[in-house]
């Protein structure tokens, strides 16, 4: 039997075969190689820089780590286990490349401040993507809610029919949730925008670094001031998995909404065939799976944060290699946001149709304009909660009579109150209700105009 690889040359023998794998983390942190590489530039420039080694040996590394990433984009650099980790794998070949002047990449920096920086680099990026995704699904939203302005739909508490609605006010709560969506990216994006390059395995380094430099070939816009916080820190990475658990959590409300408005019971939206699927036995059957899996992957990302979390709580410092479990998580919320938001914005632009003549129906056959009387009555100075009462008995009168409030007579009307004159009539009609809300932020149709015009300006902004 050949002698395996010892892990340096203070072991004496190699690793068990299944033991490498399980301590491997190639088979997952390779996503990470071109910001590996991107870090090492930088800090190979530093070295040459700051003369811990020659401008000839820093070139050198620079076109070595330059062809890595040809290779690899051309699908010629595919490191197995062996490898142990993307950071090994790349100075292996870095050594194969250039020689002697390899071996020199590693000095004045350790794994746990490479992975650091990698990471956020990663993130950086990611981070940016899907701020563009979520102004995608905005401007899809924006788009429908333009088209419906004046297109009532039910408005809900209690999943029970409350106030009817503008169905753009309703479509405006989710460009607002998701506004925030975007803010608060962009408040991680401060967090996970500070280099942890030249903290070193935990202490510092021996060798006249320059971390302002290389963090500043880096975009970084500031350094970790503790070089023990630095190789440790994940806030960024929790944050990040808070911020896009939110992000699934306003998707999941959406695709709920829209699963039970393409329900027979509420029949509001028709999915179009490009975004349904059939039954493989039921053959009248056309169902939301896309609003069905965004929800259901949302439970994915609220684990990757749970587990980030608990992953963190009980680490002492520096670093430790429970860290290497920070990485699938973050990769598949990522990935799982992004797919997410597509999907919806997909869905938006081309899979849906609001059903509205049967939106126009939904909001004249019920009870939802019993507020408007009262608040008729008030308006008239009798106190809100005795018009309350009333309505409530014209309601109940009214429910068992199998009559809607339009039905109502005038005497009828009268005689409950003599302050109800013939404008009762328009005052409960569903496009008064709603129009009459015009307070600021409410669903009046003033209001959800200039609403539209703010968020256009910010979208274009
Ligand atoms: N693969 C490791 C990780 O993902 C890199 C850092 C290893 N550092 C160490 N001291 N073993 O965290």
């Amino acid at each position: 039997m050949s002698k395996q690889k010892t892990w340096s040359d203070r072991f004496e023998s190699a690793l068990h075969p299944a033991i490498a794998i399980f301590n491997a983390s190639i088979g997952f942190d390779i996503e990470l190689i071109e910001y590996d590489l991107t870090g090492s530039i930088a800090h190979a420039k530093m070295l040459a820089k700051t003369k811990i080694i020659t401008d000839e040996e820093g070139k050198q590394l620079v076109v070595g780590l330059e062809q890595i990433r040809q290779e690899y984009q051309q699908g010629n650099f595919n490191p197995g286990v062996e490898a142990e980790d993307v950071h090994f794998a790349v100075e292996k070949r870095l050594i194969e490349i250039v020689g002697d002047a390899g071996k020199k990449l590693h000095t004045a920096r350790s794994r746990n401040d490479q992975v650091g920086t990698d990471i956020r680099l990663y993130l950086r990026a990611e981070i940016r993507e899907i701020q563009q995704y979520l102004r995608q699904f905005q401007a899809s939203l924006l788009n429908h809610s333009e088209q419906h302005v004046e297109t009532l739909i039910p408005g809900y508490t209690h999943l029970q029919r409350a106030q009817p609605i503008s169905l753009a006010h309703h479509l405006l709560a989710y460009f607002q949730m998701t506004q925030r969506d975007w803010e608060r990216l962009e408040d991680v994006f401060k967090r996970t925008n500070i280099s942890p390059l030249g903290c070193g395995a935990l202490a510092g380094t021996t060798f006249p670094i320059d971390r302002h430099y290389t963090a500043e070939l880096l975009g970084f816009e500031r350094v970790y001031e503790n070089s023990l916080d630095g190789v440790s820190d994940r806030d960024f990475a929790i944050e990040f998995l808070c911020a896009a658990s939110l992000i699934m959590v306003h998707l999941s409300r959406l695709s709920e909404e829209m699963i039970l408005w393409a329900s027979q019971e509420f029949s509001f939206i028709t999915l179009k065939d490009t975004c349904a699927t059939g039954s493989s036995i039921m053959p009248q059957k056309k169902n939301p799976d896309i609003p069905e899996l965004v929800r259901g992957k949302t439970g994915r990302v609220f684990g990757h944060l749970q587990a980030l979390l608990v992953i963190m709580k009980g680490l002492p410092l520096a670093y430790n290699k429970d860290l290497q479990e920070d990485k699938e998580g973050v990769f598949d919320g990522v990935k799982t946001v992004k797919a997410c938001l597509e999907a919806m914005t997909i869905l938006l632009n081309e899979g849906i149709e609001f059903k509205t003549p049967r939106l126009a129906e939904a909001v004249a056959e019920d009870f939802s304009n019993a507020t408007d009387v009262a608040d008729y009555l008030a308006s008239k100075d009798v106190p809100f909660r005795e018009a309350y009462n009333l309505v409530g008995k014209v309601v109940k009168t009214s429910i068992a009579a199998g009559k809607l409030l339009k039905d109502l007579t005038l005497e009828e009307w009268q005689q409950l109150h003599p302050a109800f004159e013939a404008d009762i009539y328009e005052a409960i009609a569903p496009k008064q209700v709603v129009s009459a809300r015009n307070s600021y932020g409410g669903t009046g149709l003033v209001q959800v105009r200039q609403a539209i015009d703010r968020a256009k300006s910010l979208l274009n902004n």
